[in-house]
């Protein structure tokens, strides 16, 4: 494809040059946004007496067959050419003849670009968030089924005290309602257009950049010309939000890696989503969950190398910029996949009570309520946390759990302990006993859901 920029000079640039200079490989993926944002400025202006309307109807005409063409595979993207602005623009030029040289009047590819871009994250944005409800109503769905399920809670990995195992699910509800929120609040700060910043300095046109803005559906544009062209925050701050999706993404696999273990046996994962071994025969992996942790590596990278990029660039635009897509656009796909495949796994896993109740039953994860019973019956917590920790010791050389004591046994430790001691360190009560706001009580818990709920409508 010829370069438009040939006046400047004659002479040819290198192939492999050009190869490595050419973003096209990746950037056709903007070719819709492209597109739209240049029928936005074509109307511009033509609405500022810039182009007559017979023009811009050309131009508006000529841009829309090469978007149906693409679509319809038609026109295929020239390897050849810069990048996708440079091929839109010459495709419309062969197409619609001299008037498409008018289009790239009062624009250059600096403003186009970080308009393009700023397009294209939007959608993809929409995209993630409508992918983390699903993953949200999933959690909702496991969390409905299993809300009597009690398990232990762990702190150091080590059981600590009962909870519902619906109460840890929807932990990672929270966790992935804040990012929804990250993301919005990064797409809110996003959506202003630095279209008609021109190069850097804007132009001596007189042009109204509010109405592209308001044709390509921003709030507003960009205040000072030279940050249109060079901001590239909004990726970094997508890029951090998406980073901090695939760690909950993370923590949540390695927990189902964990729970489907033998060694814990707390749910098993649906053979949709498991594979098998080419040599052991009773295995079922979690490959999924495995990868989801594993490609969390690959999107804290693209937020790193996104940074990298920044760091120290002068302004206003300068040809690193052009490396911030390939980050952006591997992190969205990376992620997308990730919620696409982690949903419909949690939402068909089955969570195994019985495995969960006696994990639970073991560990003494009802020490604090031993305590808190005494406390109760009038001992201060410090000395009825020594005599709950001394009966634990107890119960480890006899092997017995606290609910096998009998009553002798409990009072040779404290006179205090009485008949009811045994329903109230019973599973069941510890769990239903934790009714302050926010805790593991079932009250709490139904709470929690109908928020999430809320949420995803
Ligand atoms: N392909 C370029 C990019 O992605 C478009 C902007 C080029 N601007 C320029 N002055 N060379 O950043």
């Amino acid at each position: 494809m010829e370069k438009m920029w040939k006046g400047r000079s004659e002479v040819a640039t290198d192939k492999l040059a050009d190869d490595f200079n050419s973003s096209i490989g990746f950037d056709c993926k903007l070719y819709k946004q492209d597109i739209e944002g240049s029928v936005a400025h074509a109307k511009m202006l033509a609405g500022c007496g810039i182009l007559t309307a017979d023009e811009c109807a050309v131009l508006v005409e000529g841009l829309q067959g090469i978007l149906s063409d693409i679509e319809a595979g038609k026109l295929a993207f020239d390897p050849t050419a810069e990048d996708i602005h440079m091929f839109v623009e010459a495709v419309l030029t062969e197409r619609v003849g001299d008037v498409g040289k008018k289009l790239h009047t009062a624009r250059s590819r600096n403003d186009q670009v970080a308009t393009d871009l700023r397009l294209y994250l939007r959608d993809e944005s929409e995209n993630i968030v409508a992918l983390i409800r699903k993953l949200l109503a999933a959690i909702v769905e496991q969390a409905n089924k299993t809300k009597t399920y009690i398990v232990p809670g762990y702190t150091h990995l080590q059981r600590a005290q009962p909870i519902l195992f619906a109460h840890h699910l929807l932990a990672y509800a929270m966790m992935f309602i804040r990012d929804a929120g990250r993301i919005n609040d990064a797409v809110r700060r996003m959506n202003v257009s630095p279209l008609g910043s021109c190069a850097l300095a804007g132009t001596t046109y007189d042009t109204d950049r509010m109405y592209t803005a308001k044709l390509l559906g921003f709030d507003g544009y960009t205040l000072n010309s030279i940050d249109g062209v060079s901001d590239r925050d909004f990726c970094v701050e997508l890029l951090s939000a998406l980073s901090l999706v695939m760690t909950h993404l993370s923590r949540f696999a390695e927990e189902i890696i964990l729970w489907s273990s033998w060694e814990f046996g707390f749910v098993e994962l649906d053979d949709a989503y498991t594979t098998g071994s080419s040599i052991m025969p009773q295995k079922k992996n979690s490959d999924m969950a495995e990868l989801v942790r594993g490609k969390t590596g690959r999107v804290y990278g693209d937020l790193i190398a996104m940074l990298t990029v920044l760091k120290g660039l002068p302004l206003a635009y300068n040809k690193d910029m052009q490396e911030d897509k390939e980050c952006v656009f591997d992190a969205f796909e990376t992620v997308a996949k990730c919620l696409g495949v982690f949903a419909p796994m949690v939402a068909t896993m089955k969570a195994n009570k019985d495995n969960m109740y006696r994990a639970a039953s073991k560990g003494f994860i009802n020490a604090t309520d031993l305590a808190d019973y005494l406390v109760g019956k009038g001992e201060p917590f410090r000395s009825a946390y020594k005599v709950s920790g001394k009966i634990v010791a107890y119960c480890i050389a006899n092997d017995k759990v606290l609910e096998e004591l009998s009553l002798d046994e409990f009072r040779s430790f404290d006179p205090l302990f009485d008949e009811d001691v045994y329903g109230e360190i019973s599973l069941a009560a510890c769990v239903q006993k934790r009714t302050s706001a926010g805790g593991t009580g079932i009250k709490s818990v139904e709470k929690q859901i109908k928020f999430v709920e809320e949420f995803i409508k």
